[in-house]
């Protein structure tokens, strides 16, 4: 077989227009969650920087989580990342799994859907392995993946990606980071910022929340993250997204936007916590900060929104609500 350079060129000019409309088409992969309750409401658990084997008051989190997901009749569980310390999963059959998930989590309202995002010590195991379908294989509960939506109508929630985002990350030379399916990062980057923007554009739901590992905000001890504030946060605000949830810094923490109506909430008290290291924060924005373990609870309406915190006695140490007016009657 021999082209001509015509043919040639538009064989060449082909295989650019598909590839090209494939990479503008590209889109977060979606999931529906509907409100299974008459009234419609959602109530959802979430959880972060957890994985020790039960150590750490993982139990304790663990126990309570369960107590409070029967009290609300929980719909699903959102994990924030650092699901498995320290170096996420070496493989599918890593035990770690079972022993700081599965042996865990055994209350029976906890045996619901759970939709989790890598934190920083994930990536440095199997990142593949803790994406594998064959761990829903091993508990059908878990879903982790790295960007996706969950749709429950009157809310939607964005689950990102964030690790790549920290530059430090790149020039880390005591751990190792596997970042298959990362590179080229400034193009990763990039496109997922595209569909997250397209995404919270295009999204009808009454209310919008963004869940990430790392912070934007936190009076923590990792604190702020610049390239978030920098890449993330103007499409938050742009798009005017409600909350921003995130783990990271093994804390309970509430911060309120100034220039907007975004919430900052940390909920990273899943095991190792009381790190004893909190910075000084404007007070008019700083809500709550609690050094120790807990969780959080989110509670949706069509009407309204609530987030309140748990602590490892299951007591409730802060709460915050907002109400919004639908357009139905407009
Ligand atoms: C477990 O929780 C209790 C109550 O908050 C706390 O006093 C204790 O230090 C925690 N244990 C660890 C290992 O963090
Ligand atoms: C938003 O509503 C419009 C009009 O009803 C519909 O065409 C569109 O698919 C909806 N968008 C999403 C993301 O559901």
């Amino acid at each position: 077989m021999s082209f001509n350079k015509k043919t040639y060129t538009t064989i060449l000019l082909v295989v650019y227009m598909v590839v090209a409309t494939l990479y503008v088409a590209a889109e977060l992969q979606r999931f529906h969650h509907f409100p299974t309750k008459p009234d419609r409401s959602l109530d959802i658990l979430v959880v972060g920087d957890w994985g020790r084997r039960g150590l750490y008051n993982q139990s304790n989190v663990a126990h309570q989580m369960g107590k409070i997901g029967e009290k609300l009749d929980v719909d699903f569980i959102v994990s924030a990342g650092d699901n498995f310390y320290e170096d996420g999963l070496i493989d599918e059959e890593d035990p770690l799994f079972d022993e700081s998930f599965t042996q865990v989590y055994t209350a029976k309202s906890l045996q619901k859907q759970w939709y989790s995002v890598l934190g920083n010590h994930d990536y440095r195991g199997n990142v593949l392995a803790q994406l594998s379908p064959a761990l829903k294989q091993k508990d059908s509960k878990w879903l982790c993946l790295r960007s996706f939506i969950v749709n429950s109508g009157i809310v939607e929630f964005f689950f990102i990606d964030t690790t790549p985002f920290e530059d430090k990350y790149f020039t880390d030379e005591d751990h190792d980071y596997d970042w298959r399916g990362v590179l080229p990062r400034e193009e990763y980057l990039s496109n997922l910022l595209k569909e997250v923007d397209m995404a919270l554009e295009k999204s009808n739901a009454t209310w919008k929340i963004v869940i990430g590992h790392h912070t934007i905000f936190s009076a923590g001890s990792h604190g702020n993250t610049q390239e978030l504030i920098d890449q993330l946060l103007p499409i938050l605000e742009a798009r005017e997204v409600d909350l921003y949830i995130n783990g990271h810094d093994h804390c309970l923490q509430h911060i309120s936007s100034q220039n907007s109506q975004l919430q900052f909430l940390t909920s990273g008290g899943g095991s190792k916590a009381w790190r004893g290291e909190v910075n000084q924060w404007n007070p008019k924005e700083m809500q709550f900060y609690y050094d120790g373990q807990g969780f959080m609870t989110l509670r949706v309406t069509e009407s309204d929104i609530s987030v309140a915190f748990y602590d490892v006695f299951g007591e409730i140490i802060h709460s915050w609500s907002n109400s919004k007016y639908t357009h139905m009657d407009s």
